[in-house]
């Protein structure tokens, strides 16, 4: 055994852990935190079940009933703490500038004396002694294939066994990690406390939390500290804190490696395969806001008219992406599990989704069923009816009498599902390749009622750049705060670019210039939104499976065969170019949701100028160049 001992603690490492490094800063960690205990995850699925067991015993998790539900669990949260806490997410760079305007920034000596240190008038800091009464658990994990050489390490430190459960499914978690690690590998150190500890004989409350909540990333020393909150990307810190908000930050510090160094991108991106009926496949990735759909369109199922035809799996939220040894840019999935929104989910919807759903599973904030199994909006859809009398996700009886009268909602409208990948029927052959997928496309999706087309092309790298930087989107669920109120989400990141956004911009762009140096073809860059409403406030497109349909017009761009039309915004497809074939969707829907609007237009480019101003700071050349042109050709 490997023992510091800490103010009377021993970490007790495992002797198969060798880093020195990790074993002192675990020893430093608990010094601060004080728990009641130490325990290191193996990543076993014995240890998954004890965990679970206990979990179960405590009064987390309810076990589902196993003749419906195999493995499964159902957790339910404060209702204070459902979503992801942007306004309390921060980016401690020593320059406020390096955060940039999108980021909530604070002073890293500052951030580290509200956390760490306290203050020398006495004040605390939140972390010293939070873990008091409860079990500190190291959770070590790989963001991408084991030993890859797209792959990073992190280890999280978290009081909550549920942290640590969600982990070993989201993530590559457990002893093998330690192996990789060596006794000198590197490793993003990730702290997270629920913030409640416990004084001696108090008891424990089914889901402990905090109303102070602080979700803290130091790029230049690479390090996440998380507090007062247990739920999803505020807490299971691989996901948006390490592979979007710290990755971002290392894969452009890689391209300042050297002038011709690319480096690397950490995107909001789902990946997935698409194979035409002789064979050939293309790879596309994807960014949608949160709560978009990019679940469902990465297990997309290809609808009537589209035999032969196969969409399959490669991840559903955040992919990595970096020039391979040709010179293309391949794509990784980080994450080895889906922490997606339950709510909408169904056959129709998406059915690999819901086999996928069939066993071992999580789930968090959706309603109980009388016969032990799980329940959400958007299920009557399968079954033809509501059921007759629910537990509601606040554990509250529910019923439809009672959802009529007062809009309750069986299921939080962000509840969850964690599961692993690998209970995915569509998962792609090649999603666990170290060497990742080549991509041959990007799409940047909206969630737009009006003004932006079903889908457009950018003629260029600069105008796709321009497009997704540009993106609006009304917000969901996943973010706590109003909902459905436009705001510019850029590329899907507006809360996961760990830097500058004006920098990342301009990322992208040498990007695509380093990748054009190299003779190599440039993926395409399209620009989609499902969300269009007609005049009766109702969706026109179908969506879901029905996307396939832009999907294929994208192949057909790629292959040169489908012209489309252009317009200032870009290249849209004319009615013919779609394959229709098992859909009734007529001229005229189809120009509900292509038709471009001068006047709205000329409104949504001064947004984007409003946009600019906000980031003036560091913006590239190129993208007021864009705009400027596009402004010209609207007033011609
Ligand atoms: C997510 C999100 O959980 O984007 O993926 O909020
Ligand atoms: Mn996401």
């Amino acid at each position: 055994m490997n023992s510091p001992v800490m103010q009377g603690l021993t970490v007790n490492a495992p002797a198969y852990v060798k880093n020195a490094k990790l074993i002192a800063w675990v020893a430093d960690m608990a010094a601060l935190t004080q728990p009641d205990h130490v325990y290191w995850c193996d990543g076993s699925q014995q240890e998954y079940d004890r965990l679970c067991q206990l979990l179960v015993d405590a009064g987390v998790f309810k076990k589902l009933n196993p003749a419906k539900r195999p493995g499964s669990f159902l957790a339910c949260s404060d209702p204070n703490d459902v979503a992801r806490v942007e306004d309390r997410t921060f980016i401690c760079s020593e320059r406020k500038e390096d955060a940039g305007p999108t980021n909530h920034w604070v002073a890293p000596a500052e951030m580290r004396a509200t956390l760490q240190h306290g203050r020398p008038n006495g004040e605390q800091a939140l972390f010293a002694g939070c873990m008091k009464g409860r079990t500190m658990y190291v959770v070590p994990f790989s963001m991408g294939p084991l030993g890859s050489p797209i792959a990073h390490i992190g280890v999280e430190l978290s009081d909550s066994a549920y942290v640590a459960v969600n982990m070993k499914i989201m993530t590559r978690m457990g002893k093998a990690v330690f192996d990789v690690l060596g006794t000198d590998g590197d490793f993003v150190p990730c702290v997270h406390t629920v913030g409640a500890p416990l004084q001696p004989g108090q008891k424990d409350v089914a889901w402990p939390c905090n109303p102070t909540k602080y979700i803290v990333h130091y790029p230049e020393s690479r390090e996440i500290w998380s507090y007062g909150s247990g739920y999803g990307g505020n807490a299971l810190l691989g996901k948006k804190c390490f592979a979007l908000r710290i990755a971002s930050n290392m894969g452009r510090a890689a391209a300042q490696e050297s002038a011709d160094a690319p480096g690397w991108l950490a995107e909001h991106m789902l990946i997935l395969g698409v194979t035409n009926p002789q064979g050939k496949k293309y790879h596309v990735a994807a960014a949608f806001p949160s709560a978009c759909g990019k679940t469902n369109f990465s297990m997309l199922v290809p609808p009537a008219g589209f035999e032969g035809w196969k969409v399959t799996t490669i991840g559903d939220d955040i992919a990595w992406i970096k020039p391979g040894p040709d010179g293309r840019l391949r794509a990784i999935n980080p994450e080895a599990g889906y922490f997606g929104v339950a709510p909408g989910t169904n056959l129709k919807t998406n059915p690999n989704c819901m086999a996928s759903l069939d066993r071992d599973v999580i789930f968090t904030n959706v309603a109980l069923t009388d016969d032990g199994d799980v329940w959400w909006e958007g299920l009557e859809q399968d079954t033809g009816h509501l059921p007759a009398h629910l537990i509601d996700w606040q554990g509250k009886d529910w019923t439809p009498e009672i959802a009529k009268a007062t809009g309750a909602k069986a299921a939080h409208p962000n509840s969850r599902f964690t599961v692993a990948a690998t209970n995915n029927p569509a998962l792609d052959p090649a999603w666990d390749d170290p060497a990742g997928v080549p991509i041959d496309a990007f799409i940047f999706g909206g969630r737009r009622s009006t003004t932006v087309p079903l889908v457009s092309q950018g003629r260029s790298w600069v105008e796709g750049v321009y497009m997704a930087a540009t993106m609006g989107s009304e917000t969901t669920a996943a973010i706590a705060g109003q909902q459905g109120v436009v705001r510019r989400d850029p590329f899907a990141m507006i809360a996961f670019c760990g830097y500058n956004m004006s920098d990342y911009f301009q990322h992208w762009l040498n990007v695509g210039e380093k990748l054009a140096q190299t003779g190599v073809t440039v993926p395409r860059i399209f620009c989609t939104n499902w969300f269009r409403k007609g005049a009766d406030g109702k969706f026109v497109w179908p969506g879901y499976g029905e996307n396939m349909r832009v999907l294929k017009w994208m192949i057909d761009r790629i292959e040169g065969t489908a012209q489309g039309v252009d317009h200032p915004f870009g290249v849209s497809p004319t009615y013919e170019e779609v394959n229709w074939t098992g859909l009734n969707f007529t001229a005229e829907q189809f120009n509900t949701v292509t038709s471009f609007d001068q006047a709205a237009w000329q409104a949504e480019l001064k947004l984007h100028n409003e946009l600019f101003t906000q980031l003036r700071h560091h913006l590239p050349k190129a993208l007021e160049e864009t705009r400027a042109r596009l402004e010209k050709r609207l007033a011609a």
